[in-house]
């Protein structure tokens, strides 16, 4: 059930009745219970049209719309607001109507073809914290779309191609002499190092670097044979990671820059026949008018460089092309970080001028901002290097390790290492998926490792908590014969949070925001915590009935922290 699309619908209805079915029908939730659950504030917008009072034409609105099945208490307030006060019994009817549906009773939308390009790292150096919430923003996202049964076509855009490979290359090539490929390669940053200090120092190293770049790009089989092993080694660093992370990409995902390297000579030929690309100074460049600067000169967007090379920009409309053609992508959502905006919005222009894309397929860059350190400045080591995404992974599992074992005797060995596991890397994730995407955040061990607060294990314990009511009980959910009343202030907040289930997850499919859906369990479980104390379950005192309700509530809170969890690529437990 979706109260929000519901609510509009019958908002229209009256507006229509009213003669103005054009006019907008903004239903938001109310930021305070006296204003009841949901607010209609279109009255106002109406006045000039209708040339009455706002007060008078909301009047009109309560006269003509539906609400009586749904609503318990319609009030005008303020200058022409609408509060809308939920009847309980609707509330409990449709909570029982989801109890047990593993769905939360959300509907699947008309199905899209969505492309989601992220992870993507660059596969010249191990992955690193840059990385980590293009991982986990983007499987969040596809995992949501998928639940609302969209066809998801995950594509991990590897950086596996480019000038620096020969640098590598040329200095794998040396290692192979004395050692495998493997050795060589156990770990990538120093190997790079090793690479890029020859590069810098040592005569004649740059020289075959680029001998090198030549032979890859032209096939050559003995560098194309060195190629594959280091990206080969280098894929499963970032296997690992996924692993570790409990994030869905695999191998099959994997659709490189390489990919489109026999597509770009086609590209660059293209854009010039169709009169958008230019040569300038021996590059081929297209000049955007619709990002000019404060001169008037427009952005100059090259896709060919004077030597022949191509770059980035061009594999990206190599690929705008495949995924809307080959692919028939309804919409492409790209997660990079907000750095790359500006080259994504060029993209775009440029692709739809070459018609690469029809007006109705979308392209949607979802920008990103940094990690940051406890300083406010990028996320380092102690000592000022990169910090590897894996060992951020394991001191988060450590960590969490031994706040478990101070809270708790209970659990044997192999549970704690479980327990760990789940709550240190949820941690990690969650501190990432809960904070606005567009904006910077501070890493923190010690918050997101709270069990207080918006934060995965507060979310975790509270899932918890529900499960031992049940245990105490010695009932198991499914047997609840699912008879729902709502009674007390607490069980009203309760249903109404359950049912916006739905709601939630439709704006994080449109908006590639995980954060919302964060938000919303956090509220959920705080709803729920505040409900057991005001509302007891297990005492004597309470008649089996109202028992019966409670726990229906209860375990709808479960399956709800649960799915919700999940989505998020979170894991829960039984106890902890
Ligand atoms: N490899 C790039 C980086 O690490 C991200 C690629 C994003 N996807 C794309 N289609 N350009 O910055």
């Amino acid at each position: 059930m979706n109260i929000h699309s519901l609510l509009v619908s019958r908002f229209k209805q009256a507006l229509t009745q009213m003669q103005v079915p054009d006019a907008a029908a903004p239903v938001t939730r109310s930021a305070r219970p006296e204003f009841g659950d949901y607010q209609f504030n279109g009255a106002m917008g109406l006045a000039k049209t209708l040339k009455q009072k706002p007060r008078d034409i909301a009047q009109m609105i309560l006269d003509n719309v539906e609400l009586n099945d749904v609503a318990a208490k319609l009030e005008i307030a303020g200058p022409g607001f609408i509060n809308i006060h939920l009847h309980d019994g609707w509330l409990a009817n449709q909570c029982e109507l989801i109890l047990h549906d593993p769905r939360m009773g959300v509907a699947a939308q008309p199905q899209q073809n969505v492309v989601v390009d992220y992870s993507s790292p660059n596969l010249a150096k191990e992955m690193h914290v840059g990385h980590l919430r293009t991982t986990i923003i983007g499987d969040a996202v596809v995992k949501v779309l998928e639940f609302l049964g969209h066809k998801v076509i995950r594509q991990n855009h590897m950086g596996d191609w480019g000038t620096q490979f020969g640098m590598l290359l040329a200095h794998l090539s040396d290692k192979l002499e004395e050692e495998v490929a493997e050795t060589a390669l156990s770990d990538l940053e120093d190997f790079y190092r090793e690479a890029k200090v020859r590069f810098d120092e040592e005569d004649g190293f740059a020289e075959r670097a680029r001998e090198y770049v030549v032979k890859l790009q032209s096939g050559d089989d003995k560098c194309i044979t060195l190629w594959k092993q280091f990206i080969d080694i280098s894929i499963t660093h970032s296997e690992e990671v996924y692993e570790k992370l409990n994030v869905s990409l695999s191998r099959s995902d994997i659709m490189g820059e390489s990919a489109y390297n026999d597509d770009l000579a086609f590209v660059v030929a293209d854009l010039k026949e169709k009169g958008i690309a230019v040569e300038d100074q021996g590059a081929q460049v297209v000049f955007i008018p619709e990002l000019a600067d404060k001169e008037g000169k427009p952005a100059v967007y090259i896709i060919q460089k004077s030597g022949g090379g191509y770059l980035y920009a061009t594999t990206d409309l190599a690929a705008m092309r495949y995924r809307s053609g080959k692919l028939d992508a309804d919409r492409t959502l790209i997660l990079t970080d907000a750095r790359q905006a500006l080259h994504f919005k060029q993209t775009e222009i440029v692709g739809r001028k070459a018609g690469y894309m029809q007006p109705e397929q979308s392209y949607e860059h979802c920008p990103f901002g940094m990690m940051l350190g406890s300083d406010g400045k990028p996320f380092k080591t102690r000592t000022g290097g990169t910090v590897k995404l894996v060992e951020l992974l394991d001191e988060a599992v450590e960590r969490a390790g031994k706040l478990i074992a101070e809270r708790s005797s209970e659990l044997s060995a192999e549970e704690l290492n479980d327990v760990a596991r789940k709550v240190g890397i949820g941690a990690v994730k969650y501190a990432d998926l809960s904070k606005n995407r567009t904006t910077d955040y501070i890493f923190n061990w010690d918050t997101m490792l709270s069990f207080e607060g918006n934060t995965a294990p507060y979310l975790q314990y509270a899932y918890t908590r529900v499960k031992s009511i049940f245990r105490k009980a010695g009932i198991a959910p499914t047997v609840l014969n699912g008879e729902i009343k709502l009674e007390q202030t607490q069980e009203h907040a309760l249903a109404v949070l359950l049912m916006q289930f739905e709601e939630v997850v439709g704006v994080v499919a449109k908006e590639a925001t995980p954060h919302v859906l964060c938000t919303y369990l956090y509220d959920l479980a705080s709803a729920f915590m505040s409900f057991y104390e005001a509302c007891p379950i297990l005492k004597d005192t309470v008649e089996d009935q109202t028992r019966g309700s409670r726990l229906a509530l209860a375990a709808l809170v479960a399956n709800t922290l649960q799915q919700g969890l999940t989505l998020l690529g979170i894991e829960t437990l039984e106890k902890m």
